[in-house]
């Protein structure tokens, strides 16, 4: 079984007992997010791009835990160069195994750069996580884009995240047609409420794909969802 935390934003700490995996870790700055003592001390932690609300406070928590960092090659080595100990450089279309299961990058429409000098940050990413035989897809910030119909082929997907809050990433209608390419088993929507420029309404979202045949799970900011 896979606990599925929301933290907030595009935030969630998984455990399956074993291992604590912390997904872009927003935290601090963060206006909606609910953390707990558990995201202080992941295992591993997964970092989309170099944006501030996704590489957040990865840092400061891999140092004070020793998690292993995983990202791109330039986010990962980015991290290494801020004192991160333990890294592991990835890129889009690659993959890995790790003591959880697995990790792919996948493709994500969208920028990344780093601090305030806005330093490269490599091509933003999505993941693909085997973890306790499930898939998950966190996409990350992204536009809509075909090649989620190749995603939704290649791995029979038991949770997709989904950005919805428009603006920077997909907007519901975008996120619904996303669905329609992935084709999970769920679907819980993220990146929205945080601010007002992403305003959305994930009931809308819910509706929507439920005539698509896929359930929609609202997390509130500190819930979490358990994935048998
Ligand atoms: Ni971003
Ligand atoms: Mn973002």
């Amino acid at each position: 079984m896979v606990k599925m935390t929301f933290i907030g934003h595009s935030c969630f700490l998984l455990d399956n007992g074993k291992h604590k995996i912390l997904i872009d870790p927003f935290i601090k700055g963060n206006p909606v997010a609910k953390t707990t003592d558990a995201v202080k001390k992941p295992d591993f932690i997964l970092i989309s791009h170099g944006h501030g609300d996704h590489l957040g406070d990865a840092i400061e928590i891999a140092r004070a835990s020793d998690a292993m960092v995983i990202s791109n090659n330039e986010i990962a080595t980015y991290c290494g160069t801020k004192g991160v100990k333990r890294f592991h450089p990835l890129h889009i279309g690659g993959g890995n195994k790790f003591d959880f299961g697995s990790l792919k990058l996948t493709i994500a429409h969208h920028g990344s750069s780093l601090g305030d000098n806005y330093q490269y940050g490599g091509s933003p990413a999505g993941f693909i996580i085997r973890i306790d035989g499930k898939i998950i897809y966190h996409a990350g910030d992204t536009g809509l884009f075909l090649d989620m119909k190749l995603i939704g082929e290649l791995d029979k997907i038991d949770v997709a995240l989904l950005p919805i809050g428009g603006n920077f990433t997909m907007d519901v209608g975008d996120a619904v047609k996303a669905v329609e390419f992935l084709h999970p088993q769920k679907a819980i929507p993220m990146h929205y409420n945080t601010f007002d420029l992403v305003a959305a309404d994930p009931r809308e979202f819910i509706n929507k794909i439920k005539s698509l045949g896929v359930e929609g799970i609202i997390l509130k900011p500190g819930e979490t969802y358990e994935l048998n």
